[in-house]
């Protein structure tokens, strides 16, 4: 039974996609979980609690105090019961209160105390999930470290065709399973991650830096610890932090802080990825006062910062994997392919300039893996968030002696 011993809070919100849901409570009990189903009020209009708690085997929770005993249920122990919440069908209405922290019912207050991940499964009309705050909402909550089950295309209960239909659940299913798969595939690992750009003091108030929002780094950090790896991340300037606090965050300025940090770590990882933008040059020495205006020309003289990966590459034991990024304008597979043996790497993750939604600050990016052993590995424009699933389940695939 793939999900033996697994609690999962089964939330279900009032739409009319909710009538699938003993489907799925079928299912995941079949597998071995044991559920527990709250409802909004809405919900009890399209699924009777009786169905649910019937196939669960658990009276189904909706208020606060649910019976003549006027007994309170604790929202905070069965938050912390759960190995899994899932939210399925979530409505429009229950997103928008999930993202701004409303607590106005039992559902949302056993969310707002939830210790486990958390997945949504919206389903509503196609206006509705059209509906700029609807993908804001949906925004703001991948951004709190929340799963997307994304709405599937299809008839929907208003005769209308479009975006809005909640995934089968068959498909919920496979992502509840795929999820319990993937949670523990690091646990007992280190991971090292560095993140970020790099600013190169000039003078007091001036700086040299790049473009890197931290994105693809905090992607591959949240993913890590999610697998279960005891993550440390070594973090340079951006305002951008990752959402799960179990993440060891080490915020540094330049070059080499971001090397102390890391060679700091380093020796106890058992995995390290290097996504950080780091500078190649550094002033020679950082003017002590802001570098006044007025003469016809300026040249600031710069010296080599220390290669952290290289260096890694150069310490690495057998057991470790050491995997980085390349940043290629020209013979782009030649050069990543060279980069990987210069620095004794497992795998290199080579980013593509040439498609305009990869790289620097988007939320999407599009790379090829070439990994030690041969393969190479092209990948599709995806979500940050999906690259980082690639990148570790590669990681993981590598033989340690
Ligand atoms: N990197 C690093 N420390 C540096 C420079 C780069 O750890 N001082 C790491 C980056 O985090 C990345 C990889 O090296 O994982 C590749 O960086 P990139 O700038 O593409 O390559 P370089 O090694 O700097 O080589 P070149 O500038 O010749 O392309």
């Amino acid at each position: 039974m793939p999900l033996a011993g697994k609690n999962i809070i089964l939330g279900i919100s009032g739409g009319i996609a909710a009538y699938k849901m003993p489907l799925l409570v079928r299912l995941l009990k079949k597998a071995g979980a044991n559920i527990q189903v709250i409802m909004t009020p809405a919900a009890h209009d399209f699924v009777t609690p009786v169905t649910l708690a019937t196939l669960s085997g658990r009276p189904v929770l909706t208020d606060f105090i649910q019976n003549k005993e006027g007994l309170w249920h604790n929202h905070v122990a069965l938050a912390q019961w759960a190995d899994l919440m899932l939210l399925a069908p979530v409505t429009a209405n229950t997103l928008a209160k999930m993202a701004h922290g409303q607590a106005d019912n039992f559902l949302l207050a056993v969310y707002m105390s939830a210790k486990s991940p958390v997945m949504v499964a919206p389903a509503m009309d196609v206006d509705m999930y059209a509906h700029p705050a609807t993908r804001q909402n949906l925004q703001q909550l991948q951004a709190y470290g929340i799963h997307l089950i994304p709405a599937t295309k299809g008839e929907l209960a208003s005769g209308l065709t479009g975006y809005g239909r909640l995934e089968e659940p068959e498909n919920i299913y496979k992502h509840i399973l795929d999820f319990f798969k993937q949670k523990n595939s690091l646990s007992g690992k280190k991971v090292l991650i560095t993140a970020g750009p790099t600013y190169e003091a000039i003078d007091p108030v001036r700086f040299i830096g790049n473009h890197s929002s931290g994105k693809m780094g905090i992607a591959l950090a949240e993913e890590a610890a999610k697998r279960g790896a005891s993550v440390v991340l070594v973090l340079g300037p951006t305002h951008l932090r990752p959402a799960n606090p179990d993440i060891k965050v080490l915020p540094v300025t330049n070059a080499e802080e971001m090397f102390a940090g890391v060679t700091e770590h380093f020796g106890t990882a058992d995995m390290a990825v290097m996504a950080a933008a780091v500078a190649d040059f550094t002033p020679e020495k950082p003017a002590e006062h802001k570098i006044k205006k007025g003469q016809a020309s300026l040249s600031i003289p710069l010296k080599p910062t220390k290669d952290i990966l290289a260096y890694l590459g150069t310490q690495k034991k057998r057991h470790q994997i050491l995997a980085g990024f390349a940043m290629e304008t020209e013979n782009e597979t030649e050069n990543a392919l060279a980069k990987l043996k210069r620095k004794n790497l497992d795998l290199i993750v080579l980013n593509s300039l040439r498609e305009p939604q990869a790289g620097f600050k988007h939320d999407t990016n599009k790379v090829t893996i070439f990994v030690k052993d041969g393969r190479q590995i092209d990948l599709p424009l995806k979500s940050k968030k999906a690259v980082a699933e690639d990148i570790w389940s590669v990681m993981e695939s590598l033989k340690t002696d």
